[in-house]
This record gives structure tokens, sequence and C-alpha cells, in this order.
């Protein structure tokens, strides 16, 4: 139980109401020696509480106190909700609270190395109140990420980490319901599980060994244990020297396994949980989605109640039809994909849609290749507003084809023996996907950086706070 009123929860229906309240000053201002305000925020949410010298009630002496007070101080203050007759600015509840008692529980550094009020303000608000002549300082993103802890403070921030709590939610959710088991891999291995050279090398007690780059090997690896379908939520290492707006170097992997018998089951089940959480977050944040809205003007993302599925050629074929030249056996650059986004959000009206039958020669060497053309593959990539969030595929499971197809990839198979083996005493056909938590929540509400939906991100260049 708590010992407050939510500063959210200050409506004209506690007119009167002797109130506590409980959570930062945000901003405070002296009017002469009589009053003092201070807005108080908590979760994003804002009150003005009024202090006023009244003889026996609230002494001169507290409204000084009060008036010296430091910005993002934490506050606990009581009095009597009001509500005043013309609409307050600069705070998110229309009721005000007349301070009897206030408290500063810890104060904060009287300068803060970033203003929260400035942090949070839209690019378009920002150049009108420069034209207007108004001082003020532009947060860039690296002074943001600096001091992360003050710029989480504001409204589109704790939106934005709110909603990736709920995607995790229903991620989670959905597949328990679908009878998945969660599971939780080591993090810690011998071999990479990717190949290329991302990989975060380390010595593991004078043995060579390295940071996943993906539970791959090990979810097949579950699947072979028998638990029939298995999900996670974990951390993903990549020692990416990618300087782009969509890779980090450490990101939270959402994956699937399942045991299958065509790999159009596992796009089900992308089509269903996704359609799942989309509805979900328009339904349960809608307040958060306006919150990120407000300093990040986006559109509500696109997306049919069954998700599109094209074909690797189709795309190919949508690209080459509007005058892009692509390499039918390569793979797609961020360009082709963004463009390839349009055309298809032209053509379906859909910005959430799946390209499936990738050329084998662009996936991981545990990508089952296609029974009726061994140059393609049971595998796709999903992608919101041109950009990916998925892949996925059908997996080898035959131990022979996947030495053979480690081999062929340039892996060193002696590192991932214990893997293959496992499919030596009897593995179920079986595919799955991963999915990128980090990039979804940037791409459903259209932002253009990865660092806003990373709590805390490691970048090539970052590794504090
Ligand atoms: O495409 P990736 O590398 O595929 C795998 O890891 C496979 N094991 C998945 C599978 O089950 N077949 O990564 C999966 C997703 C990408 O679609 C993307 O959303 C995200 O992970 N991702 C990254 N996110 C942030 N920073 C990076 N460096 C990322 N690399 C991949």
């Amino acid at each position: 139980v708590r010992g407050w009123t939510e500063v959210g929860a200050l409506t004209e229906a506690l007119r009167d109401r002797y109130v506590v309240v409980h959570g930062r000053a945000q901003t405070i201002r002296a009017v002469g020696k009589n009053m003092a305000f201070v807005v108080v925020r908590e979760k994003g949410f804002t009150i003005q509480c009024v202090v006023t010298a009244q003889p026996d009630v609230v002494s001169r002496q507290m409204v000084k106190y009060v008036a010296a007070l430091s910005r993002e101080s934490i506050v606990d203050i009581e009095g009597i909700v009001s509500v005043p007759n013309v609409p307050i600015k600069g705070a998110s509840q229309q009721v005000e609270v007349q301070v009897r008692k206030l408290y500063c529980v810890n104060k904060a550094m009287p300068t803060l190395p970033i203003n929260i009020e400035d942090a949070a303000r839209s690019e378009a608000d920002i150049e009108k109140a420069l034209q207007a002549g108004e001082q003020l300082v532009r947060v860039n993103q690296d002074t943001r990420l600096n001091y992360r802890v003050l710029d989480l403070r504001t409204p589109a921030n704790q939106g934005i980490f709110r909603i990736q709590s709920e995607v995790g939610n229903v991620f989670r959710q959905f597949l328990l319901s679908e009878g998945f088991v969660e599971i939780h891999t080591p993090k810690l291995i011998a071999g990479s599980s990717e190949g290329g050279a991302a990989v975060f090398r380390l010595d593991y007690k004078g043995q060579p060994a390295c940071l996943a780059q993906s539970p791959q090997l090990h979810k097949q690896m579950a699947i072979c244990g028998d638990f029939g379908r298995v999900f996670e939520i974990g951390p993903v290492f990549r020692a990416e020297d990618s300087y782009t707006h969509r890779h980090l170097c450490e990101f939270t992997g959402l994956d699937i396994e399942m045991e299958i018998r065509h790999y159009f089951e596992v796009m089900d089940i992308v089509d269903r949980l996704f359609v799942t959480m989309f509805d979900t977050l328009n339904k349960n944040c809608s307040k958060e989605l306006e919150a990120v809205g407000r300093q990040y003007q986006f559109e509500p993302l696109k997306y049919l109640r069954q998700t599109l599925r094209l074909t690797f050629e189709e795309g190919i074929q949508m690209l080459k039809d509007a005058g892009v030249e692509v390499d039918p056996f390569g793979d797609l650059n961020t360009e082709s994909e963004r463009k390839l986004g349009q055309l298809v959000l032209e053509k379906y009206g859909t910005e959430f849609y799946i390209l499936h039958r990738y050329p084998l020669a662009v996936r991981p060497f545990y990508t089952m290749p296609c029974y009726d053309n061994p140059a393609y593959s049971n595998s796709f990539d999903v992608f919101i507003r041109g950009e990916e969030i998925i892949s996925g595929a059908q997996r080898v499971h035959v131990p022979e084809l996947l030495a053979e197809r480690a081999q062929a990839c340039g892996i060193d198979v002696q590192t991932i023996s214990t893997y293959i083996d496992s499919f030596r005493y009897g593995a179920p056909p079986h595919g799955g996907f991963g999915v990128g938590l980090e990039r979804v929540v940037m791409l459903f509400c259209g932002l253009n950086n990865i660092r806003k939906t990373s709590l805390f991100p490691r970048d090539p260049l970052r590794i504090a706070p």
C-alpha cells in the first residue's frame, strides 16, 4: 500500500481532500517573500503545489526554505487539493495542492548537467522557441546518454521503457499460452553461434570462449532435449563495428524455437504474436505512446489483421519494377529494404510484413535449404517500416548436412562439435526466430535511433554509464 496519492491520480474528484504527494521538485519559483510554487513530478505526471505564508499555517521561513530547494530533489508534501479558475500551464494535472507541510527527503545538487524540461522538448518546440528568441540548450544525444538517469526522467523516456516492458510481457504471455516453455541458455559459450567476426572473445579459465551472439545453438539443443516449444528473453552480444542507428553491441533478444512440420508454422506464430502485440500496445499503452509522440512525432503503425507474406523473389521483382538494381541471390542492403518497405506500403497498405524463401548463400549455416531448390532456404525476415526486426528459419536437423554447411560457411566445426553431436541422438524438424527488443520499440514508435530504446546502450564507443 502506497503511503501517498500518486500525482497522476490527483483530479477534481479529490477537491478539498487532504493528500500526501511524493515526487521530485521539477521547478521551483518564488513570488515575493510570501509565496512559492513547486511543480512536483512523479512517473511523468506533474502537479503544481502552492506554498503561501499564512499565520499559524505556513511560516515565511517555510516559504524561504521551499524557494531555496534544488530542482529534482525528492519531496514529500502534505496539503489540500484545490481547483483554480484558470487552466494550469506547465503541469499535467489540472488541480493544485495548497501546501501545509513540505519535507525534502533527499536533495539533488544545485545545478544539474541536464535540465529535464529542455530534454523533454520536441524539435518543433525547440525551433519555435529559438525563433522567439528564447535562451535554451539543445540537449544532444551524447549528453543525454552520459547523464542517462536524468534523461530517463522525461515523459517520452518514461513512455518508451514502459512500452518496452509491455512488449516483453506480451511476448512471454502469448508464448506461455501457446505451450512454450521459458528457458535460460548460457551466455558464456565455447564458439561463435552466428559466425562472422562480430564476437566478443574472452578467456574462460585458460580456454578460448566468447559471449553468446544469440541463444541459437542452445535453444535448438533444448528442442533436442524434448521441450517441444521454447522461448527466451535474454542478452545478446555482438562485437559490431557498425556505427549505425540500429546496431548495438548488447541488446535484448526475444527468441523462440519449436518443433514443426513446415516452416510456415513459425511464420504463423510471428503473425499472431505480433498482431496481438501491436493491438495490446495500442490499447494498454495509449498514454505512453502519446507521451512519446509529444516529443518525437510519429504515425501509428499500419498493420494488417493477417500479416502479409512475400517471397524474396517477389520482393526482388517489386524492386526491379521500381527501377532498383538488386542481386537476386544477394542480401538486400539497408536502402533496398527501406525502398521495398515503401513499395509494400503503397501496394498493400501495411508497414509490417514477412519476406521469406531467402537465398541460402546469405543465411547462417544452420538454415535449412529449400527442398525443391537448394539455392533458396526455408527462412524469413520480418520488417517494420522498412527495417528488419526478426530473422527466422527452419534449421538443419540432419547432423551430416549441418557439419557440411558449417564448414562451407567457414566455421571451425570443432568449436561447435557438442552442438552438432546433439543432432546425432535423434533430432526432430524444428524452426524458430529471433527478435531484437530495442528494434521493435524503436520502429513501433517511429524513432530514429536504437539508443533511444536501450536503457543504457552499449555501442562500439560506449560502455558507460
Ligand atoms: O538476424 P539475427 O542476427 O539472427 C539471429 O540471431 C538468429 N539466431 C535468429 C534466429 O532465430 N534465426 O538477429 C535477430 C534480430 C534481428 O532481426 C534484429 O532485430 C536484432 O536481432 N539484432 C540487433 N539489434 C540490435 N543491435 C544489433 N547489433 C543487432 N543484430 C541483430
